[in-house]
């Protein structure tokens, strides 16, 4: 979901939670987390579940009592990291053999009790609607056994859990406001992983807006699978539960969050090119704090696979979406998410990814080979055919166009002020600090007196391909030249 890096693989590997201050009990979690911005989310959620518990987080393995990993299933690569990641950890359980090895998320969700025969190390299985029963298992592992729930809800969303943040930064934090996703794209195992679609009270979500404001916090990304099928007081036929509530859709739901307070950035991931409507475009246009960026995931830009892939939409209309962001918002930035040598793709078909590419120009793509997963409809419908290295040869191709359109479209913001908003240290130089402007393009400048958090003006004079470099601006001067905000 979120924009890590801009090449072939979002999905951020083994990062390790910082310390969790509060924890009750003198025992150690060492927590690492894989995928989406999803899992990185429910990490908190479940940091803050297990510190009632008893458990405090720490970053060093090597004094943990319990070590979670927090996986993902999306590409067959995904999995064999982890599976590595615990051929490793057998190390430290021969150290220490008290240790105890849990996996939580989506291959926790897809393998169930097959991880505890395949895994020997591993002494706890849990699926991501199962955190509350957390405490319970992890007291059955201490005791000796092994434990798994995988069991799926309807119903769970965490709503009224606070997350323990973990990004020590505290400048930017997700909110998840749906989970599950009930679309069936025939490549994707995530409905499997996380089942059925369901949208969290909008209350809870402005109140957790509200307390991330108070504590320093100024952005926030809302996070869903679908976030423009988020709905509350409707049913799934569209009829209102009670009448006496507001409904509230994803538009809506953008304008409550905005209104928390102007100086709080709101981000979103991922849209649906099916689903997304106008008035989500109108609202984003009308408010400067709604940044000017979405993610809008094409897979493909030939008709013909894309009802293979049942996404629900044409390349027509899947540009037809594009022209009504162009036109709403003229200067938004557009990212996508690519899949090359999906079954049956034709030498024609891939052409016309690299021309719909070319036709929207988007400032930064996620691009990758096709994984074909277990149980999900492409896997029992078609056949996998593309040969490996045509599917690499395919994926260079896009990955090069992506390339040079990033660079034109990073060089086209030069020149100019932003309103960017820090969020710390540069990953280069200490003397640097970076942030990103409204398109979520990052912007490294010098240090001078500038803390996290602030909004400084920068003008841009340089960039890589994806990154700009620039020079901080008073404000009278970006007032009297004009500013991006
Ligand atoms: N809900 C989001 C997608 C989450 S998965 C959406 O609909 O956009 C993130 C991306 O992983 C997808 O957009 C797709 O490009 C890629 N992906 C999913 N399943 C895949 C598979 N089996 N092989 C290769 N890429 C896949
Ligand atoms: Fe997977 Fe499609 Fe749902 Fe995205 S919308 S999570 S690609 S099924
Ligand atoms: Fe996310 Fe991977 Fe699961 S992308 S939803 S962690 S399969």
């Amino acid at each position: 979901m979120r924009p890590g890096n801009h090449t072939i693989d979002e999905q951020r590997q083994g990062e390790a939670l910082g310390p969790l201050p509060g924890g009750k009990g003198g025992r150690k979690l060492y927590l690492e987390s894989y995928g989406c911005q999803m899992n990185f989310s429910d990490s908190e959620i479940v940091a803050s579940i297990l510190s009632e518990a008893g458990y405090s987080t720490t970053k060093d393995e090597g004094e943990a009592d319990l070590i979670l990993l927090n996986t993902c299933s999306i590409r067959d690569n995904a999995e064999q990291r982890i599976r590595h990641r615990l051929q490793h950890l057998k190390g430290g359980k021969r150290d220490n053999p008290n240790l105890k090895v849990g996996i939580l998320g989506c291959m926790a969700e897809r393998l169930r009790d097959q991880l505890l025969e395949e895994e020997k190390l591993v002494d706890l299985v849990v699926g991501p609607d199962a955190y509350r029963d957390l405490p319970r298992l992890v007291e059955e592992v201490e005791g000796g056994q092994k434990a798994v729930n995988t069991l799926l809800s309807r119903e769970e969303t965490y709503a009224e859990i606070q997350p323990v943040r973990l990004d020590d930064k505290g400048v930017t934090a997700f909110i998840s406001i749906m989970r599950g996703c009930d679309n069936m794209c025939s490549f994707c195992v995530v409905p499997f992983t996380r089942g059925r679609e369901r949208s969290r009270d909008p209350q809870s979500i402005v109140a957790e807006a509200h307390d991330l404001f108070a504590k320093g916090y100024r952005e926030v990304t809302l996070l869903g699978q679908n976030v423009d099928s988020y709905k509350w007081n409707v049913d799934s036929k569209g009829n209102v539960k009670d009448p006496g509530q507001p409904v509230v859709r994803f538009a809506q739901l953008m304008d409550l969050v905005s209104d928390v307070n102007p100086d709080l950035r709101v981000r979103f991931s991922t849209s649906h090119p099916k689903d997304m409507t106008d008035e989500v475009l109108e609202v984003m246009a009308r408010k400067d704090n709604l940044c000017k960026y979405i993610h809008l995931p094409v897979q493909s830009g030939h008709s013909d696979v894309l009802k293979r892939m049942n996404r629900g939409y044409t390349r027509e209309w899947y540009l037809n979406r594009i022209a009504a962001i162009r036109r709403i918002m003229p200067d938004c930035a557009i990212s996508t998410d690519v899949i090359a040598g999906f079954c049956g793709e034709t030498a024609e078909e891939h052409g016309a990814t690299l021309s719909l590419m070319r036709e929207v120009k988007y400032e930064m793509a996620f691009m990758f080979k096709y994984s074909e997963r277990p149980r999900t409809l492409a896997e029992r419908k078609f056949e996998d055919d593309v040969p490996e290295a045509e599917k690499g040869r395919r994926l260079t191709e896009i990955i090069a166009l992506q390339q040079e359109h990033s660079r034109e479209r990073t060089a086209a913001q030069c020149g100019r002020i932003y309103r960017v908003l820090v969020e710390g240290p540069s990953k280069k130089s200490k003397e640097e600090f970076q942030g990103r402007n409204t398109y979520n393009a990052m912007v490294v400048f010098p240090k001078e007196d500038v803390q996290p958090g602030e909004y400084r003006f920068v003008r841009t004079t340089g960039h890589t391909s994806i990154t700009l470099r620039g020079e901080l601006v008073p404000e009278a001067v970006a007032l009297a030249e004009g500013f991006v905000s």
